[in-house]
């Protein structure tokens, strides 16, 4: 039954944006609304497990039962998942922000200020980080968001980041992807490749049992 198959395990979940800034009032983020990421949370909670959801700056209502930690950057959410990289399953559903401001400006940037260029450098990949620090018998689950070739490149992300599975979606299909309550994502495995559809709930409900009842 899937009650019960995530009981007494520590599952990490990351949902929603994160945000760099150019200035103090201005960012580089995405759309992302969390809902994805909290919907994982939740079908993990019903599943039985202890349920930490590290999340960036989101508009919905907090999944209930589970212990939430607010991040806005990525290098924040990053130091709270190495804090909690122990647990059992870490599910990547965070948007993360891919570049960052070189040098942020202390004040804010004024219109007439030269500001024609903007240096970025790279964030930190989290998902790949933990998929090199993996510990035995851990559980890693990452998303993809692609509008091409999705499962080749989701696939080739899941090898080079490690991953376990990636749930990949195409934002190509206009019932997915960013703000939508609805979801259709194919599910990448080791010579796994399956696709669910439905309400995200549903479709985080349908993850999870593929992945621990069969997986
Ligand atoms: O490479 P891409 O951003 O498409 O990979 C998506 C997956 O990698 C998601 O699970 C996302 O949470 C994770 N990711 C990450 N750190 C980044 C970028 C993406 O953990 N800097």
């Amino acid at each position: 039954q899937l009650r019960g198959l995530l009981s007494g395990k520590k599952v990490v979940v990351t949902a929603g944006p994160t945000r760099e800034f150019i200035d103090p009032v201005r960012f580089i983020s995405n759309p992302s609304s969390g809902k994805m990421g909290f919907a994982m949370a939740e079908a993990a909670r019903t599943m039985g497990g202890e349920v930490t959801v590290i999340h960036g700056p989101v508009h919905i209502p907090k999944p209930g039962g589970v212990d939430t930690i607010e991040i806005v950057s990525t290098d924040e959410l990053f130091e709270q998942v190495k804090a909690h990289a122990d647990a059992d399953v870490i599910i990547m559903a965070a948007a993360v922000a891919d570049f960052t401001p070189e040098s942020p400006a202390e004040q804010k940037i004024k219109k007439n200020d030269d500001a024609s260029s903007l240096k970025l450098s790279r964030t930190p990949d989290i998902l790949s980080w933990l998929g090199h620090h993996k510990r035995e018998g851990q559980t890693l689950i990452g998303f993809a968001m692609e509008t091409e070739n999705m499962v080749e490149y989701a696939q080739k992300k899941r090898e080079s980041k490690k991953a376990d599975w990636i749930a990949a979606n195409s934002i190509a299909d206009h019932n997915s992807g960013f703000g939508t309550d609805t979801n259709t994502v194919t599910l990448l495995g080791e010579n796994v490749r399956q696709d669910f559809s439905g309400t995200k709930k549903d479709v985080a409900r349908q993850l999870l049992d593929r992945i621990f009842n069969t997986g």
